[in-house]
């Protein structure tokens, strides 16, 4: 198979583990006899010090052509204590995902069974615990009006959800069901928000063209509390893109760590793969960082945006076993961990790479 992949590093952690996850492709495609060229795009803090925009034309244009992204992480500290920064990095990202249709962010969270005990949650609540998210990703208050009035003294943003936006969303959610445990949980707060009646209104529509699939409906409030009380009632979970973007950073800690756990987003054309952790600029540099997100990414993209199932499972399968093995980055590590298997950023590719 010839295909193009474009690898968007971004900011912080993003260069240290996406050049992980490109070396990983590059091991499936010397392994399984595929072509894979790479091209290289700026997104983020270090494009707006490059050209003063988070997302150039160029990475954009770069983007389209081609056939799946492998991407970083945005952000940068000096933003996050200054409101008032008119250009920042999580434009970029916002940016891509409008432009290039990302509807669906799918997140799974899949606890390796090796980490039972990384996790703050008690392990028999945890184990078999498989979940997969499907975050809408273009809509809601993310995209809407915002801004302020009364001389800058009240601010708003506005969430809007169209028909076709839910339904779109929710037929992902209901066919990727039909390929698990045939549950889907709708999360919204019909009891209070306009757009989640909308929301719950179009899902009981669509659950109906899937009879064998079984459909709850829950508020996301008491979703957060069924998480850490109950995470294996779970299969897969649709929701809008503010509860989503809160619950898998919450979820996250059923998979062990924030640096397990991979992304997909996909729409009409290109996906792009990225980590969900965020740019982690405390670690930086260090070599510390764990790469084990962006293998997964790309895990995710060999099957979602290629197809290649064997190749996908081939990655996952050796991140298990470098598990097994008992090989560890620091957030994954426990007390019991041995000095010597606490890994960083590289040795830990090093050891995924053997195994593939
Ligand atoms: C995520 C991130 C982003 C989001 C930020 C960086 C804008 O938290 O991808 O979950 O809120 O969507
Ligand atoms: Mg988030």
């Amino acid at each position: 198979m010839n295909k193009k992949i474009l690898i968007v590093p971004g900011d912080g952690i993003g260069p240290e583990v996406t050049a992980v996850g490109k070396k990983v492709l590059d091991k499936i495609a010397e392994k399984f006899g595929h072509q894979f060229s790479y091209d290289e795009a700026l997104i983020g803090h270090v494009a707006i010090e490059a050209t003063g925009l988070p997302l150039p034309d160029e990475t954009l244009t770069k983007m389209k052509a081609s056939d799946a992204v492998l991407f970083g992480a945005v952000g940068h500290p000096k933003y996050d204590n200054d409101p008032s920064a008119k250009v920042r990095p999580e434009q970029g990202l916002l940016k891509m995902r409008k432009e290039l249709g990302l509807y669906a962010n799918l997140r799974p969270i899949k606890l390796f069974d090796e980490l039972l005990d990384a996790s703050s949650i008690k392990p028999e609540i945890l184990k078999g615990a498989d979940i997969l998210f499907f975050r809408e990703l273009t809509g809601d208050i993310y995209f809407g009006d915002k801004g302020r009035k009364n001389d800058g003294d009240t601010a708003y943003d506005v969430a809007e959800y169209s028909r076709y936006e839910v339904e779109r969303i929710a037929r992902k959610a209901f066919d990727a069901a039909r390929t698990r445990n045939k549950k889907v949980c709708s999360v919204d707060k019909a009891n209070v928000l306009e757009t989640s009646r909308l929301w719950r209104e179009v899902v009981q529509k669509i659950a109906l063209e899937y009879p064998d699939v079984e459909i709850e409906h829950q508020f996301v409030d008491a979703t957060a509390m069924l998480l850490i009380k109950d995470p294996k009632r779970f299969d897969v979970v649709v929701t809008a893109n503010l509860f989503g973007d809160i619950l898998t950073d919450e979820a996250s800690q059923i998979a062990g760590s924030m640096g397990m756990l991979a992304s997909a987003s996909i729409g009409d054309g290109t996906g792009v793969y990225e980590p969900i952790h965020g740019s982690a600029h405390d670690i930086t540099g260090k070599g510390v960082a764990n790469p084990l997100a962006s293998v997964l990414s790309a895990a995710l993209l060999l099957d979602i945006s290629f197809g290649l199932k064997a190749e996908s499972e081939a990655v996952i399968n050796a991140v298990d076993l470098v598990l097994k093995a008992g090989f560890r980055t620091r957030d994954i590590a426990d007390a019991s961990t041995p000095a010597n298997m606490i890994l960083g950023t590289e040795a830990m590719g090093a050891e995924v790479l053997s195994r593939i």
